[in-house]
């Protein structure tokens, strides 16, 4: 698919956006190994949520949809999973391959995940390392590659040094703590994003969390209690269109309902230090997770340094940084982001090749980017999104300043994440 977008000045608009993907996939997991029925609102209902539905069904846990788009979920219990009779398809979901496999280590059954290529080129030796240090028995393609054979059960619990900040693996790791008989200790290098833990403690799960190490006490084989939870707007899909009013002129968005949670509010740091003009209004909390209205105005940028524990806050949203940096004053440069490397795709690669396009001046770095700002970008071209939501999105808020708009190719990898992002661009 292609899709096209205008060059667009004076918007002035109320929108929300589609609810958290991480909490969405955590909501499906948590509540199928849960006891009971579970009532999830506000799932965000994109590819990748999906991926983990059906994968959730194939484990024996029943999910319906009620007229009202509430998901309600009948927990087995943990040790109520079956064991799957078919390839669990993780689709381009990195987060739905690495959580459950965590979960899965620990189910006395095989079973075996897969996705498409991209998934099936990223790294899953961080958490087949730490899974079979647990004593999970796990087979991968080459060096940590999906597809990948999981023999589960009688696992052990360990104190783990995570190498890389990432919630994921952090998850896997403590998924996996549920089915010891004992304490699971995971250590990270920076705070990454922390619903997993929030939800483990909202079900009832002994979980403590001091600085960046996170206990799991699951001695007495816990039973998680069911959730009642509304999912809050993605921080990561309001970026795109917080970016949008930020950068064309004489435009006032207010984005209603966020997530801002603080492991997750690093974009919103970064943008107040480039000036950006954004309240944050009506700050609230919902089912443990805090949330707000957002409201964003016509700013005039200025670069920003990004490097260090703000890098896991805002990990998602660098790609779209790097589009706002050709519109700043001044040089915005990035560093310690190598994580971008491995994500749906290369994302250092693939935004500074279609930045470029538009006549952005960007130095790569392994770990990161340098921007030139005060760049008018050119437009009446087609760029990329090379299968990846973010980059997809990104490129589109580029024509909404670009000369002439731009077409992004193979846009339908939106879906994975922003299902409505078409309309809303072109009604904004
Ligand atoms: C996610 C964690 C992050 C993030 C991804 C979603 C999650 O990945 O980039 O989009 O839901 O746990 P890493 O754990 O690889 O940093």
């Amino acid at each position: 698919m292609k899709l096209q977008v205008e060059n667009k000045t004076r918007i002035d608009t109320k929108v929300s956006v589609p609810g958290d993907k991480s909490i969405s996939h955590r909501s499906l997991m948590l509540a199928g190994i849960a006891n009971g029925q579970s009532r999830i609102s506000g799932l965000l209902e994109g590819e990748d949520c999906f991926s983990t539905l059906k994968i959730m069904k194939k484990l024996g846990v029943d999910i319906t949809r009620d007229n009202s788009g509430t998901y309600l979920v009948e927990g087995k219990g943990l040790n109520g999973l079956k064991e799957p009779t078919d390839i669990l398809d993780c689709g381009n979901s990195g987060t739905t391959m690495r959580l459950l496999s965590g979960l899965l280590a620990g189910r006395p059954f095989y079973s075996v995940l897969s996705g498409d290529s991209s998934l099936n080129s990223r790294p899953m030796d961080r958490i087949i390392t730490p899974l079979t240090k647990m004593r999970a028995q796990i087979w991968s393609r080459q060096e940590g590659l999906a597809p990948l054979s999981i023999k589960g059960g009688n696992l052990t619990s360990i104190n783990y040094d995570s190498p890389v900040a990432s919630a994921q693996v952090k998850s896997s790791i403590l998924l996996a703590g549920l089915s010891t008989k004992g304490i699971t200790y995971v250590n990270e290098p920076a705070q990454s994003r922390d619903h997993t833990e929030k939800m483990l403690k909202a079900a009832g799960v002994d979980i403590q969390i001091d600085g960046n190490t996170i206990k799991l006490n699951s001695s007495g084989q816990p039973e998680l209690k069911p959730l009642d939870i509304k999912i809050p707007g993605d921080i990561s899909s309001a970026a795109f269109i917080i970016a949008a009013g930020l950068i064309t002129k004489n435009s006032k968005i207010l984005i209603k309902d966020v997530g801002v949670n603080q492991t997750r509010t690093g974009i919103l740091d970064a943008l107040e230090i480039m000036g950006a003009d954004l309240t944050i209004k009506n700050k609230r909390t919902s089912s443990g997770e805090p949330l707000a209205d957002i409201q964003v105005q016509s700013s005039k940028l200025k670069a920003v340094e990004i490097s260090g524990e703000l890098v896991p806050r805002l990990i998602d949203e660098i790609p779209l940084l790097a589009l706002l940096a050709t519109q700043a004053d001044g040089v915005t440069v990035i560093k310690d982001a190598a994580e971008l490397r491995v994500k749906e795709t290369d994302r250092i690669k693939a935004i500074s090749s279609e930045l470029r396009k538009l006549g952005a001046e960007i130095e790569e770095y392994p770990d990161g980017m340098k921007i030139k700002g005060n760049t008018q970008l050119k437009g009446g071209i087609e760029v990329d999104s090379f299968g990846d939501h973010r980059i997809g999105m990104t490129m589109a808020i580029a024509g909404l300043v670009a000369e002439n708009g731009i077409t992004v190719n193979n846009s339908e990898s939106i879906n994975i994440s922003f299902p409505d992002f078409e309309k809303l661009i072109n009604n904004l």
